[in-house]
């Protein structure tokens, strides 16, 4: 034998040997590889054995050669076999241990917003307010136009509103995920005459840089009353009896004045919080355009419209200190509700 002809076969060794190492992918073909290649009568077991018979110069090369070749198996071979053991630990075994222990199911409820959002629902419809739902995504007229919100409003800026489709032209304007539910308002009075008295919960969105009080999606439960002779009075008269609900009838309840484009007069109200004033809905009589908008007559009809945010009353109810566990999904959170 050769020096050249111990390389030949040193390299064809090598290259058969990791060809067929990445096929023994169980435990017993592995064990066959190692035999074949690396066991006593193996073949490079036998190259190894063959270098006596070379000249010494060629036996040195060729020596070396061979045992490089060995410490290349060596790792190839643990590295397949780690690869194997990784791989029958993670298969799926049909197997199901009928001794182990049950767990208890965990039953579903209802997200605290939800729960919230029902409750409020619930007062307002005792009061003799229908519900009504709309749609997230909303048309620019109906978000803004209708709502008397100039084009000029900050309301409508980039920095507020989330687009769906800004350059659409036409009556209807754009295309955008609504940013209140006040839009049920003129789509509420467009399809009927007055007496209207609706409530209409949903989630809105702004982009928002968030805080404890500030998320770029939240709710809210609009009302809107509109019929002959309706007063400031009832919008006052109103919203006491739904403090009073929800928060129980020692609640100290505070009216400010507050701009909103669609109403005039406009308030907020605000809940007494340990001392602090929590702002927690906008409302006001609803302004005579808004009204003109949708075909009903001013001089005729009167009404009041308001906004609630769900999430700010179980912050105040609850004792929630950031608004954005809401939409975290929690469990921890989830589950104290
Ligand atoms: N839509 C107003 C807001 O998002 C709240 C509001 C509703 C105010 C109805 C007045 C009347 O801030």
């Amino acid at each position: 034998m050769t020096s050249s002809a111990t390389e030949d076969s040193i390299s064809s060794i090598k290259a058969e040997a990791l060809e067929r190492l990445s096929a023994a992918t169980d435990q017993d073909s592995l064990e066959r590889w190692r035999v074949e290649f690396m066991g006593r009568k193996g073949r490079l077991t036998g190259i190894l054995r063959n270098l006596g018979s070379l000249a010494p110069e060629e036996r040195r090369e060729a020596g070396a050669a061979a045992n490089r070749l060995k410490g290349e198996l060596e790792a190839a071979f643990e590295a397949q076999s780690a690869l194997n053991k990784r791989a029958a630990s993670s298969a799926p075994t049909d197997a199901i241990d009928v001794t182990l222990p049950g767990r208890k199911t965990r039953p579903g409820r209802l997200h605290p917003s939800t729960q919230m959002i029902r409750e409020m629902l619930a007062a307002f419809n005792e009061m003799g307010f229908q519900t009504v739902e709309g749609n997230e995504v909303e048309l620019e007229r109906y978000n803004f136009d209708m709502l008397n919100i100039p084009a000029d409003h900050p309301a409508r800026d980039m920095q507020d509103t989330i687009w769906i489709n800004r350059e659409r032209v036409g009556a209807d304007g754009g295309i955008l995920m609504r940013t209140q539910t006040s839009p049920m308002q003129p789509r509420t009075m467009e399809q009927q005459d007055p007496p209207v008295r609706i409530v209409s919960p949903g989630k809105c969105f702004r982009i928002e840089a968030t805080d404890a009080t500030h998320e770029w999606q939240f709710h809210q439960v609009e009302g809107l009353a509109v019929d002959e002779g309706l007063s400031f009075a009832d919008l006052k008269g109103t919203l006491y009896e739904f403090a009073r609900r929800i928060f129980g009838a020692d609640r100290k309840v505070r009216f400010r004045c507050d701009f909103f484009p669609f109403v005039e007069p406009g308030v907020d109200m605000s809940i007494d919080w340990n001392g602090r004033w929590v702002e927690i809905l906008g409302a006001g009589m609803v302004h005579p355009q808004v009204l003109r908008n949708v075909g009903y007559d001013p001089e005729k009809y009167t009404g009041f419209a308001f906004g609630v945010g769900p999430e700010r009353v179980a912050m105040l109810k609850y004792g929630i200190e950031d608004i954005r566990h809401f939409f975290n999904n929690d469990l921890r959170f989830l589950s104290q509700f």
